[in-house]
């Protein structure tokens, strides 16, 4: 936590003068947000975060999981850090992180082998692979800012976290050592960052469509300020976010509500049509199945098969009567288009619009072509950017990355409430126009 949140702000002037001599004068500096940057990697299309952990502060890598339990990095390789503290058993720690045994390692003392100490499960939610790992806690440091550029960089000195094995890397991108999980626990980024800053429980993702320039993550409310002065929080629908009461990921924590984020899709519609979908798969059953979560793990949407054949099918039929002439397939799309007859716009490629229409028929979600086609560059081919998840799949629709590219997001996790921006290209911003050149 913090170090400058020990006192009452009533206190701390009167504080000041005592702890002067021992602290540095830019821990009592309280930012109102943060910012770090988000990269999508060509070869994998894992969006990457990058942070200061340990001490002295080591740049990491991390995969961005938006419906991440926690930070997990690995432990194995080149951990070292003086401030690094594993969780003992029953201590506040474990409890706050839910951890479930308490055990000892037998092997050489380091981080993420120590006695005495408790576990959770780290997740690749990639590969969908779980393990057990120590939860500790160590230095952290991230840029403030005032919405509009980075500020000075703030110290969380005893962030939680949980260490992992180096074979849970395995299927994510080159360089990267671990995941960054922004779910709803109380030890994801937002809990964490809000309860040492004191801020509002909200943070926002807006993810670059290109791999060459930093889309962002703000934890805290706005302003978010893109190139040129736009500020995007201004142009967000609200929807209720729900809880899924069981976990839909592949091992932890049996029994606990699910970490993700799940929006109520109600029905679909493509231009005008409205798709038939059976009603029952787009709510969440007492089992956990069914429903619409977002997710910045999958590259792109994925569709219940029944919901998929009539999304698909509504749109080729929609598609031809703009006379754009579907083509052979190309993996992993099932659905492409001859690009002719596609006219360039700027929300993307011209083409059928397809709305999430949400807790009532004004409230849409609304995906262009540059959210809904893939460019096959050397083709001339268009592809519809959503596939087929198959029958009885554990969530019915999965919102993944490439519908989120240039569409801001804000989570607050106080009311239970996600703003959404649909395409800022129609602002003519876009999440790669954060001004990350620091303010003197
Ligand atoms: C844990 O305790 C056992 C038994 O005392 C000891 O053999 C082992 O080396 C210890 N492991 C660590 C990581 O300290
Ligand atoms: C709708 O989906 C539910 C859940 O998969 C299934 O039990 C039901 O048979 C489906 N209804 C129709 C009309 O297909
Ligand atoms: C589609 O093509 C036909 C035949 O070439 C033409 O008559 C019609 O106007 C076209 N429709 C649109 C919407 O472009
Ligand atoms: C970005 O911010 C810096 C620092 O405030 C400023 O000097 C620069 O002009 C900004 N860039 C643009 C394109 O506005």
């Amino acid at each position: 936590m913090a170090s400058s949140l020990r006192f009452p702000l009533s206190s701390s002037l009167l504080i000041l003068f005592v702890i002067v001599p021992i602290c540095h004068a830019q821990q009592s500096f309280r930012p109102k947000a943060l910012v770090i940057p988000v990269s999508k990697d060509a070869a994998t299309l894992q969006y990457v975060t990058r942070i200061n952990q340990r001490t002295p502060l080591v740049p990491l890598s991390l995969v961005l999981d938006l419906g991440g339990q926690f930070l997990w990095v690995d432990c194995e390789q080149n951990y070292v850090s003086s401030t690094y503290r594993p969780a003992r058993c029953n201590s506040a720690q474990c409890s706050l992180a839910r951890a479930s045994g308490c055990g000892d390692c037998f092997s050489a003392p380091r981080p993420g082998c120590n006695n005495n100490t408790c576990g959770v499960t780290p997740d690749n939610t990639v590969t969908r692979t779980a393990t057990s790992g120590e939860v500790a806690e160590d230095a952290l440091s991230v840029q403030s800012t005032d919405g509009s550029n980075p500020g000075r960089t703030v110290r969380v000195s005893k962030f939680l976290f949980s260490c992992a094995p180096t074979f849970l890397l395995e299927g994510l991108a080159t360089g990267v050592s671990g995941m960054a999980g922004l779910g709803r626990t109380k030890i994801a980024f937002p809990s964490q960052f809000a309860s040492a800053f004191s801020f509002h429980r909200k943070f926002a993702i807006c993810l670059s469509s290109s791999t060459t320039s930093n889309g962002v993550v703000f934890f805290g409310d706005g302003p978010y300020v893109l190139l040129p002065n736009i500020d995007a929080s201004e142009s967000l629908a609200y929807t209720p976010l729900f809880i899924n009461p069981v976990s839909t990921a592949s091992a932890y924590a049996q029994g606990e509500p699910s970490a993700e984020y799940f929006i109520g899709v109600k029905s679909i519609r493509i231009s005008e049509k409205v798709v038939a979908v059976n009603a029952t798969l787009l709510s969440i059953d007492s089992e956990g199945f069914g429903g619409t979560k977002i997710s910045t793990v999958n590259p792109y949407t994925v569709l219940e098969s029944s919901i998929f054949n009539a999304v698909t099918k509504a749109f080729i039929a929609e598609a031809a009567a703009r006379n754009i002439s579907r083509v052979a397939s190309v993996a992993p799309f099932d659905v492409c288009f001859s690009s002719k007859n596609v006219l360039s716009t700027r929300l993307g490629p011209s083409v059928p619009t397809i709305y999430l229409v949400l807790q009532n028929k004004n409230v849409l979600w609304s995906i262009f072509g540059a959210n809904s086609m893939v460019y096959i560059s050397d083709q001339d081919v268009l592809c519809l950017g959503f596939v087929n998840g198959g029958e009885n799949p554990r969530t019915s629709i999965v919102i993944g990355g490439y519908q989120l590219e240039n569409n801001l997001l804000q989570f607050d996790l106080a009311t239970s409430r996600l703003g959404f921006s649909s395409t800022l290209l129609g602002r003519r911003t876009t999440c790669s126009n954060f001004n990350f050149t620091s303010n003197p």
